[in-house]
């Protein structure tokens, strides 16, 4: 069979899921493999119409299509995001309509499951079957468990071809049509308070976007920076070389940097809006958020107040809803709110706006950050077990940020709280202390609330004194 690969990585043949392809490749030589490279290749591919129909020749051919990827920033580079949106641009779908499709990512596993709900999503709007995905940790190919598991996937793949299997569609397809949105005109300006509000954007003049953008800047009463992020003068997008590991510097040589330092790093609020293109924001936001990835795995919003503005059907995108949030809350930022124009209400979306900006700046004022929940919790344990596991040899400018701001806090460096463990699960091996321990079991865990609900009062008449 004809296999077509379309390669997400910018780094080409040298590409670490492309190892995983080549090891299929040698593992099932009966089939025959062809290489898209998109990531690499994007830029020509926009540019010259040749390389173009050479890359869609191939998947014309092929019985059955690969995506093999790195995941980027929770979902895929923003050179295989381009690929993607150009296909659509360029009505080319029909070259990819009702063939067989897989997915192969390496990664961290951090957000891995977010961009294969994309793919898995892009390539049932593309008219695709698609039959599955292997998530592989990046340093997995060595493991013969590994080994033995993606040749059984693969095997499922083509079996899913060659039996011509019925699959049943997962995501539906997202509404085409969105409604204006006519702002009202009357204003009672928020006051800033002298809290920094910076406005990043990608409208094209007399969308949607651009009329959420332009009344969110009006709401504030104070000064307001608005600047589209195109401004950043990005020369292309992240190469995947991971040289800024050592010491947080980009090899680009142009205006992302910056831009960053003059938008991004000294803003109290930050609202940033974009429109829906296929099932995340544009390539734009994308490769703009693959090349903040100088920060290394730091949290380069902390203490930010962040909104969002979005053009488009998010309500049906929880997978978007969560990657937009995500990035918030792994950056120790706050996400106020996100508002969109799909309930077609103006009168409801202008309201939105203003809430969204009063709740910013008290928000602002007040330093609240709210408290991570499960895929924060757990990516910061990630990202804590991953760097000190072994990143850190290259990942140098995160260890030392981890190391000064206390991140690595495995529990096993907590020696008072093991040893109290070790003592407590000892005792409880007594019979006699175990009866008694399981019979006030629900009251032994709220008994250390006692004083802090005690002192709940006295807070609350300090508090009220204060004004
Ligand atoms: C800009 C950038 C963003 C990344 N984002 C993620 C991510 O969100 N989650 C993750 O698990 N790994 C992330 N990684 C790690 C890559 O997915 C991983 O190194 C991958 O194996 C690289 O594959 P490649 O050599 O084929 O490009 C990121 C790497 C880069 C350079």
């Amino acid at each position: 069979m004809k296999i077509c690969v379309i390669s997400g990585s910018p780094k080409g043949e040298e590409s670490i899921t492309l190892q995983y392809v080549r090891f299929i490749e040698q593992a099932f030589p009966e089939h025959t493999f062809s290489v898209v490279h998109a990531g690499r290749d994007i830029r020509k591919m926009e540019q010259d119409r040749e390389e173009w129909d050479v890359a869609l020749n191939k998947v014309r051919e092929s019985d059955g299509m690969f995506f093999a990827t790195p995941v980027y920033f929770m979902l895929v580079p923003g050179q295989l995001k381009r690929f993607i949106e150009l296909a659509a641009e360029r009505d080319a779908m029909q070259a990819f309509a009702g063939k067989y499709t897989a997915v192969l990512t390496t990664s961290i596993h951090f957000f891995d499951h977010t961009a294969h709900v994309y793919l898995h999503g892009i390539s049932e709007d593309f008219g695709m079957h698609y039959v599955g995905f292997y998530s592989a940790h990046m340093q997995d190919l060595k493991s013969e468990d590994c080994q033995e598991r993606l040749i059984l996937f693969f095997s499922d793949f083509i079996d899913a071809i060659r039996e011509k299997r019925s699959i049943q569609r997962e995501f539906p397809p997202l509404p085409v049509a969105m409604p204006s949105y006519v702002p009202s005109g009357r204003k009672t300006g928020v006051d800033t308070c002298g809290k920094k509000v910076v406005i990043l954007h990608d409208a094209e003049p007399g969308s949607v976007q651009e009329t959420m953008v332009r009344e969110m800047a009006g709401i504030y009463a104070g000064p307001v920076m608005v600047a589209d992020i195109r401004e950043s003068m990005m020369k292309g997008g992240c190469l995947g070389c991971c040289r800024c590991a050592f010491d947080n510097i980009c090899v680009y040589k142009d205006g992302f940097r910056d831009f960053w330092e003059k938008y991004v790093v000294p803003a109290d609020i930050l609202i940033m809006a974009g429109t829906i293109r296929d099932r995340y924001l544009s390539a734009t936001w994308k490769q703009w958020n693959d090349r903040s990835f100088f920060n290394g795995h730091v949290p380069a919003l902390e203490g930010k107040q962040i909104g969002y503005l979005v053009e488009g059907p998010l309500a049906h995108l929880p997978n978007l809803r969560e990657v937009l949030a995500m990035r918030v809350m792994m950056g120790k930022a706050n996400l106020v709110g996100i508002v969109t124009n799909e309930s077609g209400d103006s009168g409801e979306i202008d309201t939105a706006i203003r809430t969204l900006a009063s709740r910013s700046v008290r928000f602002a004022e007040q330093g609240y950050i709210s408290p991570a929940t499960f895929q924060a919790v757990g990516g910061r344990k990630l990202f804590r077990d991953e760097i000190w596991g072994g990143m850190r040899a290259i990942f140098k400018a995160d260890d030392r940020y981890f190391r000064t701001h206390g991140l690595y806090d495995f529990p096993t460096k907590n020696y008072l709280e093991r040893i109290g463990n070790r003592l407590f699960s000892f005792f409880l091996d007594i019979p006699g202390i175990r009866k008694n321990v399981e019979k006030n079991l629900v009251t032994h865990m709220i008994r250390p609330f006692r004083e802090t609900i005690e002192k709940s009062r006295v807070l609350a008449k300090r508090r009220a004194k204060q004004g």
